[in-house]
């Protein structure tokens, strides 16, 4: 699909597309766009939403074919509720909306035009409209047959904000990309991508993107004293897979990031095994490496000018004969003991590992995404990641990034008192703490590996996916906090 922005002053009236899309508040009936189709169309368009009570609210929508006295074939408006609570990010709805539309009327192209007489720039009008327009389009139907599969036409695409560049859209278009590219992988079967398969595709980024590869196995993780991160995968008959991928910029600013992702591609709970419905959606449990590895592809396309290093320790959390044990006592990469108490917090052990890891590198920022605990979920609801931090003015910058990516996420502490509950009477910790306050008793198992770099914690469990298609999320994996890496780093 061809995507443009036209940043002609031409008027809506005289735009010729399938599908005319406009971004309308509240206080549509004084928008001069609006009226000005409503006149062209001889007050239909203005009555029929009356009819229909469309009151311009947030994800509600109205559309209406122009029988033939617009050069659009159809308008459709899609609301933004009241015009003081818009933040341009919204836009993704509005571009989601006409993709989906566009698809059910087999439009070969769409036109979107947002709101007018915002503060937002022209190009955050053009990059988060196009971001909707190319996420509302994603599909996971490989698995579909042939007359399940909903294909949408369209050609080309273009959105009205005049004055915005170029590169907004070729921003959009990489954030998209790599969106699409963590969702495939989070929605294939665990059986599909495997450790083995993470670390392949891993290669394919690096081959297409110019980037650097390395990646470890059962034996060099051993080796290198991984002792958390191994146990964890001994009871699966999967080989483990240290994914490591660096980009190199050409011209860098001396800035060198650490990105580490949680890479459990399937989550049984190991011998503390969870009940059916709890493992029903654990192959989403490598969201976090589905993330960072194809996050880094886009940072390299869009030339960030950081050196940024994507890390996934990956394995399944499985039982079997040989698999990790209550009670057992797993010495990690950096030398603390490790008291299992629950093989169900896997995530923690694995990321220790890659965080001391990581630490060789020197970086001077560590990231660490991870669907880790159901506890984040309960605190924060399904939509909110919780973010945590051993460094506030990083943890400040992260969260001002994600706002203006328009991704939800909240900071919660890493009160000291809470590690009580993580005392051992055997090793320097265990694994797991009392129920309550379990997303930042894991924030704080996580804080024993990252020494004094400033670092965040992204507990992701609750928005990585979604069982309701919600404006441009589709059912199964989202894509959540890869706009606001590429915002943080670009
Ligand atoms: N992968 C899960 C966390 C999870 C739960 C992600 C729900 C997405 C949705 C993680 O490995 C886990 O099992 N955590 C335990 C921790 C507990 C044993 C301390 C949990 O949340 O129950
Ligand atoms: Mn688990
Ligand atoms: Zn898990």
């Amino acid at each position: 699909m061809k995507l443009a922005v036209s940043s002609s002053e031409q008027p809506l009236t005289s735009i010729t597309t399938d599908l005319l899309t406009l971004g309308v508040f509240d206080d549509y009936r004084e928008d001069r766009r609006v009226t000005d189709l409503d006149a062209a169309l001889g007050g239909v368009l203005l009555r029929a939403a009356d009819e229909e009570q469309f009151k311009a609210k947030k994800l509600s929508s109205f559309a209406l074919h122009s029988h033939g006295k617009l050069p659009a074939a159809r308008i459709l408006l899609v609301g933004l509720g009241a015009r003081k609570d818009f933040s341009a990010p919204d836009l993704r709805l509005v571009g989601a909306r006409a993709a989906r539309t566009a698809a059910t009327t087999s439009a070969r192209s769409v036109t979107v035009a947002p709101p007018t007489g915002t503060d937002a720039s022209p190009d955050a009008l053009a990059r988060f409209s196009a971001e909707g327009i190319l996420l509302g389009r994603y599909r996971f139907d490989k698995y579909l047959s042939e007359d399940r599969r909903q294909r949408d036409k369209l050609e080309s695409a273009s959105i009205v904000a005049p004055g915005a560049s170029n590169a907004a859209l070729t921003r959009a278009e990489h954030t998209a990309a790599a969106i699409a590219r963590t969702r495939d992988l989070v929605n294939e079967p665990a059986a599909a991508a495997t450790p083995t398969r993470l670390a392949e595709f891993a290669g394919e980024m690096a081959r297409e993107h110019g980037l650097e590869l390395k990646v470890l196995g059962r034996a060099e993780c051993t080796a290198l004293g991984m002792g958390m991160f191994v146990a964890v995968a001994q009871g699966s008959p999967q080989e483990p897979r240290f994914i490591h991928v660096t980009y190199k910029p050409k011209k860098p600013n001396g800035k060198r990031v650490a990105l580490i992702g949680k890479g459990v591609t399937f989550d049984s709970g190991g011998l503390s095994l969870k009940p059916s419905p709890g493992m029903e959606d654990m192959k989403t449990d490598m969201t976090g490496a589905a993330t960072v590895l194809s996050t880094i592809a886009a940072l390299a396309d869009l030339e960030s000018p950081f050196e940024v290093h994507a890390i996934a320790a990956c394995t399944e959390n499985m039982i079997g004969g040989g698999a990790y044990k209550l009670g057992d006592v797993l010495r990690s990469m950096n030398g603390k003991t490790v008291e299992i108490n629950n093989t169900d917090a896997e995530g923690r052990l694995t990321l220790g590992d890659a965080l001391t890891y990581a630490l060789g590198l020197k970086p001077d920022e560590m990231f660490d995404f991870a669907t880790l605990t159901g506890a984040c979920v309960v605190a924060l609801g399904p939509h909110i990641a919780g973010v945590m931090t051993n460094n506030q003015p990083l943890a400040d910058a992260w969260l001002k990034a994600a706002r203006s990516a328009g991704e939800d996420m909240w900071q919660l502490p890493l009160p000291e008192r809470l590690k009580e509950q993580l005392k051992s009477e055997v090793a320097d910790m265990k694994n797991t703490g009392e129920r309550y306050g379990g997303a930042m008793t894991a924030g704080l198992f996580l804080k024993e590996f990252v020494g004094d770099v400033p670092w965040v914690h992204i507990d992701l469990a609750g928005p990585s996916a979604t069982t309701k298609e919600w404006g441009h999320l589709s059912v199964g994996g989202t894509g959540f906090a890869v706009a606001t890496i590429i915002e943080h780093l670009v």
